[in-house]
């Protein structure tokens, strides 16, 4: 699918991952609906960025996790905008604790409602109007930990692994009406979700790295590109993570 003049709804573009696709999107000659949930601050300098490329911008606020929310911003994404071409679903947490021995049940919930239900929730509130145009692309930010666990927790890592799973689904599903549905499986990636780890648990996911640094926000985005320009690409998960699996 070309990018320009389509319609793209990110969620968590306020800040890191998310920001870096709508910037990038934007730049691409998509126009692009800004989800957020806390920081309206931060989503309004991004579309302000993303305006000044020339598209259309708007921002909705909307928790991912409660469905009702999604559904009255996807309304008025397709009132303002007329239809959804691509959907990235970004917004994401990372869990305060990490170990089983520490993570409350309810943070357990928290982070399967947002991060993996949170996926779910905007796919159902878009995929009715993709199949109306009998077309769209659909693109997971998942993570490494969703396939091979890690130091971030069994939490985060179940939440990640359910949206992979989701993907491959949902890829079968909507291949009839020409929707194709991929995800990203990023390594470490500088972002606020991992600048404000314990300064002790970077430096341990970093050394992991065969590449020794981690990745840029952009480096994802580039891969989204990818993912919506190729269109015999469906089900597949790509991995950008400095070499992770390598080691
Ligand atoms: N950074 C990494 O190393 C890394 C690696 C692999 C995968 N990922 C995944 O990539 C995605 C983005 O991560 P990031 O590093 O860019 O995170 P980030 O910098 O912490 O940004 C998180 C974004 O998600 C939004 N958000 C959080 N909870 C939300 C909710 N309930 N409803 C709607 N929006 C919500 C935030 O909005 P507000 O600003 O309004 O709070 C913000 O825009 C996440 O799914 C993360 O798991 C990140």
């Amino acid at each position: 699918m070309e990018t320009k003049n389509k319609v793209s709804l990110i969620t968590g573009a306020s800040r890191g991952i998310g920001r870096a696709i709508a910037i990038r999107l934007a730049r691409e000659g998509s126009h692009v609906a800004i989800n957020y949930v806390k920081n309206k601050d931060k989503a309004e300098k991004v579309a302000r960025e993303a305006e000044a490329l020339g598209v259309k911008v708007r921002i909705y606020r909307a928790d991912v996790s409660d469905f009702k929310s999604v559904q009255s911003m996807v309304e008025q994404v397709m009132t303002d905008f007329g239809r959804i071409d691509i959907l990235v679903n970004n917004a994401g947490i990372m869990p305060e604790h990490h170990s089983i021995l520490d993570i409350p049940v309810e943070e357990w919930s928290r982070v399967i409602k947002i991060n993996l239900t949170g996926y779910f929730n905007v796919t159902k509130a878009v995929v009715p109007y993709m199949i109306k145009n009998n077309s769209g692309k659909i693109i997971n930010i998942a993570s490494v930990a969703g396939k091979m666990g890690g130091t971030v927790g069994p939490h985060y890592a179940a939440s990640k692994a359910g949206i992979i799973g989701m993907t491959f689904s949902l890829a079968q599903e909507l291949l009839k009406y020409n929707i194709t549905v991929n995800a990203i499986a990023p390594g470490p990636i500088e972002t606020e979700l991992i600048t404000n780890l314990p300064e002790e648990l970077k430096n341990r996911i970093k050394k992991r790295v065969p590449m020794g640094r981690f990745g840029k926000p952009e480096e994802v985005a580039e891969a989204v590109i990818f993912l919506i320009k190729c269109d015999y690409v469906t089900g597949e998960v790509i991995d950008v993570n400095g070499g992770y699996y390598m080691d």
